[in-house]
């Protein structure tokens, strides 16, 4: 981890992406983010970076896999710290919605290219 907070302290943006496991993020990045917790006292350190969120998830949409849930933790959390909430994105991996992830995987490419250009 002490090589990851060094990553954060020079990062511009966090981006957090995890599939969603029972209506929530996985145990892997909450244990993340629990230990992001040490930094928040530094207030330089966490203040005006920016969060994206991307996730996937086996639901038809957002709403109804949790994902709705994940980005709401993670606004109050980017609120909490001083950082900025600036986007998310999520796609059903169901198979038959295959299409949807050809689109999605255009979509956030293009997102990357916006976050280089911006920050
Ligand atoms: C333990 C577990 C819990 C899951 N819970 C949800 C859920 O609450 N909502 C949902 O839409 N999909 C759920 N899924 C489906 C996954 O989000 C989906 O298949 C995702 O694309 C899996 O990514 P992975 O293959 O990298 O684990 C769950 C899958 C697993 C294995």
């Amino acid at each position: 981890m002490s090589l990851l907070y060094v990553c954060v302290e020079k990062s511009d943006v966090l981006i957090f992406a995890t599939p969603i496991y029972w209506w929530n993020m996985t145990a892997q990045m909450k244990t993340y983010i629990d230990r992001l917790y040490a930094m928040k006292y530094d207030k330089r350190v966490l203040k005006n970076k920016k969060i994206v969120f991307l996730t996937t998830f086996g639901a038809p949409d957002f709403e109804s896999s949790g994902a709705n849930i994940v980005k709401q933790s993670l606004q109050r959390i980017a609120s909490f710290t001083g950082m900025g909430f600036i986007h998310s994105y999520g796609v059903t991996s169901q198979p038959e919605n295959n299409p949807a992830f050809q689109k999605a995987l255009i979509e956030v490419f293009d997102l990357g290219k916006s976050l280089i250009i911006n920050y």
